[in-house]
């Protein structure tokens, strides 16, 4: 072990018991979604499934959460339900990323594990770190088990860029087409343009520069981040996290976004070119950074950040007082259905359903329907018939209304929401809702995961209320949902 790590490992452990103690009594941690033990969480890297294990990494600042120095956390699973946290896989412990182990990927070839990631170094000084006084370098390191790992390499070096680019390059993601690999590089262009870059590769170790993957188009924002390439089908698909898009009515409503194009790669000139507009992933206040990877099964299975960057002063989290903050989203799989990506909870999730308990609804503008009560559980709602709208009410302040006139689905918090006030999408029609609420999240699927709603939301505990009105004919499926490992 270097004596960097060693150092850093020292730091930690002298912290974290306080931490730990505080977070423990937090009423507000969550039950089936993955959480930093302590300090904070951002992105998922190095998302895949290596003989049978699921590994989840992430960023993460174990005795910050304020977030701070990145590390990254490692959690295995055998489900994708039931994880198993692991020691920090990895340390800034390198000249090539002493100021934070940034985002990356995991690609396995021949039984190894090989990983990419951003090295972040700052320098000391009068800099705007945009341009100037830092670095983003790719590292590279490998295992045989999951468990250990090699020496980390550096493969590019920030003084390696094309010119063109400011010093924002990073949030590797490795793939391989016909026999070459290739390596998609987040950027912020020199004219505040975002851009990914390609990187080509016959053997994983040595990689030249192949060009630009997707050129910078009108109004998608200065920098774009955590980019993800995958097929699903003959359909290519590219993901990415752009910074800097203004808000376009009901578009684009977070501070930052993430989401896809549909599109065609030119696998001779390596690039991309969207088939569709930029459609956004998330349609909540809480997702961002997200990554794919393809399990065993062949599925395209995504996790995404359960949190955004910069959202203070707007909205907030009040689980920094008790000592962490962020969590990832239940993974989602990916697949295409009419020309759409859609987005479901994975089947693995129903191990932890209690007794069903189902109902046919007939709300009316005289009887609000409020025989249902929770706070952690799943519920679906089918729609067989509906008036002028639907609303419902949960837990303490959290209003869900669809109004079928406007066609638009609205997410609605009070207090509980600390400054999340309202996001809405457009539902043409609206037929099934699939709710996950856990003690401080609520993700809504809609229509079979044609869009997807995503929150944080802190509800004072044993606010429970579920409660229908509106005008609407609903049959309803309903779990608490609880761990029984
Ligand atoms: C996205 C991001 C990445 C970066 C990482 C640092 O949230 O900004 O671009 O690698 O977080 O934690």
């Amino acid at each position: 072990m270097n004596p960097l790590q060693q150092e850093l490992r020292l730091g930690i452990a002298s912290k974290q018991p306080e931490l730990v103690h505080k977070v423990k009594q937090d009423f507000w941690r969550l039950i089936y979604h993955e959480m930093p033990p302590t300090g904070w969480l951002n992105d998922p890297n190095g998302v895949c499934q290596f003989s049978g294990v699921y590994h989840l990494f992430y960023q993460y600042s174990p005795i910050d959460p304020e977030g701070g120095l990145k590390y990254w956390g490692h959690k295995t699973s055998k489900d994708l339900v039931h994880f198993k946290e692991e020691e920090i896989a990895l340390f800034p412990d390198h000249p090539a990323d002493v100021h934070g182990v940034y985002s990356g990927s995991a690609f396995i070839k021949q039984e190894v594990i090989h990983f990419f990631y951003t090295g972040n170094v700052r320098y000391q000084g009068d800099y705007d770190y945009i341009t100037e006084g830092r670095e983003q370098n790719i590292l590279h390191f490998t295992s045989k088990d999951g468990y250990s790992f090699s020496e980390k390499k550096l493969l590019i070096g920030a003084d390696h860029y094309p010119a063109g680019f400011t010093k924002h390059i990073r949030d590797p993601k490795v793939f391989e087409k016909d026999g070459f690999y290739y390596m998609i590089l987040g950027t912020r262009t020199n004219d505040a343009e975002g851009q990914i870059i390609v990187y080509q590769s016959t053997n994983l170790a040595d990689w030249s520069f192949r060009g630009i993957f997707l050129k910078s188009l009108p109004k998608m924002g200065y920098m774009w981040e955590c980019p993800d390439y995958f097929e699903i089908g003959d359909q290519a698909i590219l993901l990415m996290s752009p910074q800097g898009i203004e808000v376009d009515g009901l578009h684009y409503q977070n501070v930052y976004q993430s989401g896809y194009f549909f599109g065609r790669t030119n696998w001779e000139k390596v690039n991309f070119q969207p088939s569709s507009p930029f459609r956004e992933l998330d349609h909540g206040f809480d997702f961002y950074a997200p990554q794919t990877f393809e399990d065993e099964q062949g599925r395209r299975i995504m996790w995404g950040w359960m949190g955004l960057p910069d959202i203070e002063p707007t909205y907030s989290n009040p689980t920094i007082e008790r000592g962490w903050q962020h969590a990832m989203t239940m993974p989602r799989e990916l697949t295409i259905k009419d020309g759409k990506l859609m987005q479901r909870p994975l089947s693995e999730f129903q191990v932890l359903r209690d007794q069903l308990v189902t109902c046919k609804l007939e709300v009316g503008k005289r009887n609000r329907a409020n025989q249902l009560s929770g706070e952690v559980y799943e519920m679906v709602i089918d729609v067989l018939d509906l008036g002028e709208g639907l609303s419902i009410h949960l837990r303490q302040d959290t209003l869900i209304n669809y109004d079928a006139g406007q066609q638009i689905l609205t997410l609605e918090l009070g207090e509980s929401g600390y400054g999340r006030n309202k996001r809405s999408v457009l539902v043409e029609s609206l037929t099934q809702l699939h709710i996950f609420s856990d003690t401080s999240s609520l993700e809504i699927f809609i229509n079979d995961g044609e869009y997807v709603m995503t929150t944080r939301l802190y509800p004072l505990e044993g606010q429970d209320k579920i409660e229908f009105s509106g005008e609407a004919c609903l049959a309803i499926r309903k779990w608490n949902l609880s761990k029984k490992d």
